[in-house]
């Protein structure tokens, strides 16, 4: 279990600030946090289950639920014990979709027990909301919060989406642009799995790029077009494929270098193009990458780049920002709790949500009046 329990400034935090206990269980990571309304991160603990998921090469729904229920008491009780437990937390914030339903009804049947067993308002979050709004996070161990204010284009690139959005406010996400197919993740994992390298995908190719040649293979690049916001990965994940069909799974560590530093050149120059051109067509000089694949080193630098060059504001957040994580859940709670949004013992788990697709942030469900 990972944790970074910042009893200082927990210590340091007023009584009087409000603290949001955030739950996130959407995936393999079973997560608590406590957060302030202003973003500060006073405890946050990940009990992530890559070792259980890994011999299968990506995530088995069915393990995973049973996972989150045998992870998610001790992770809330090391995560509430630098605030002084319970007593001193002002709401739940539980992420209720999109993700695994039998994943995600662990945390929130829990979220509705807390909150109902001690009367403190419970508000369900958007996974993607969290993301969304994860660069306002700050605290030892999270960097400094974002060096700019809304209006922003965020690109969101997970294991399961890969998306633009116009964030004008903590309430007002557009969706502007996403995948026609997989997400960017998504490529990075099975890229991998062609390879031998296990799951997941990203962070090992990642570190292999860096000793490859990136025009070592020619792959496609996709969607050239300047103005067009789509994404497509599926065309350069078969390239990928046909190519080690023809010559075969490379053996030595050079090669393999080579085979990932072609393909990471490629993804990564087509999201830093869309991430651009939104930039553009919505013209707002400030950019911010989010998501587990904005941990990516090749994506992070090629961003700061490209934005330098075009003037545009970057916001780099730190690794424990861009992957899944509570404390994103607790502070999208907070904004909701101080817009005075309640959910109520009824909230509903989600795997897709049509609403946030559409590119408008939705009530949560089921939310008191
Ligand atoms: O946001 P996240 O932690 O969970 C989801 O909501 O999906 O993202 C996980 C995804 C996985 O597909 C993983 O391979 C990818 O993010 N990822 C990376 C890197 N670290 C994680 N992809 C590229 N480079 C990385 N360094
Ligand atoms: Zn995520």
């Amino acid at each position: 279990m990972k944790g970074s329990a910042d009893t200082t400034s927990a210590k340091r935090a007023n009584t009087s600030v409000v603290k949001v206990l955030g739950i996130e269980s959407s995936c393999d990571e079973t997560a608590a946090a406590v957060v302030t309304e202003d973003g500060e991160v006073l405890s946050n603990v990940i009990a992530s289950q890559i070792d259980v998921h890994a011999m299968y090469g990506g995530v088995v729904p069915e393990l995973a639920s049973r996972h989150h229920l045998r992870n998610l008491i001790p992770v809330l009780s090391q995560a509430l014990e630098p605030v002084g437990g319970l007593s001193s937390i002002d709401a739940i914030a539980v992420t209720h979709g999109p993700g695994l339903v039998g994943a995600l009804l662990v945390g929130v049947q829990a979220a509705k027990a807390i909150a109902w067993s001690l009367d403190l308002p419970l508000i369900g979050v958007s996974h993607l909301e969290g993301h969304l709004l994860s660069p306002f996070l700050h605290g030892e161990g999270w960097g400094p919060p974002v060096g700019f204010d809304f209006p922003f284009i965020a690109l969101l690139a997970s294991g399961g989406h890969t998306s633009l959005y116009e964030v004008r406010a903590a309430d007002q996400m557009e969706l502007i642009g996403q995948t026609r197919d997989d997400a960017a993740g998504e490529a990075y994992d099975k890229v991998a799995k062609m390879l031998g390298l296990g799951y997941p995908g990203g962070p090992v190719i990642d570190k292999l790029a860096t000793k490859g040649d990136p025009q070592a293979i020619k792959l496609p690049r996709p969607l050239p077009k300047k103005t067009q916001l789509e994404f497509s990965f599926s065309g350069l994940k078969t390239a990928v494929s046909h190519y080690l069909n023809r010559h075969g799974i490379p053996q030595q560590e050079s090669a393999v270098a080579d085979v990932c530093a072609s393909f990471q050149h490629v993804a990564v120059d087509q999201l830093v193009r869309k991430s651009i051109a939104a930039c553009k067509v919505r013209d707002i000089a400030r950019l911010v990458i989010t998501g587990g694949v904005a941990a990516n080193r090749g994506l992070r630098a090629a961003a700061a780049d490209a934005c330098a060059q075009e003037g545009i504001d970057f916001a780099l957040p730190s690794f424990a920002t861009c992957t899944d994580n509570a404390a994103m859940i607790g502070y999208a709670g907070a904004l909701r709790l101080a817009r005075g949004e309640r959910s109520n013992l009824s909230l509903p788990a989600f795997s897709r949500d049509p609403g946030f697709r559409r590119g408008k942030v939705p009530a949560s469900e089921a939310q008191d009046p």
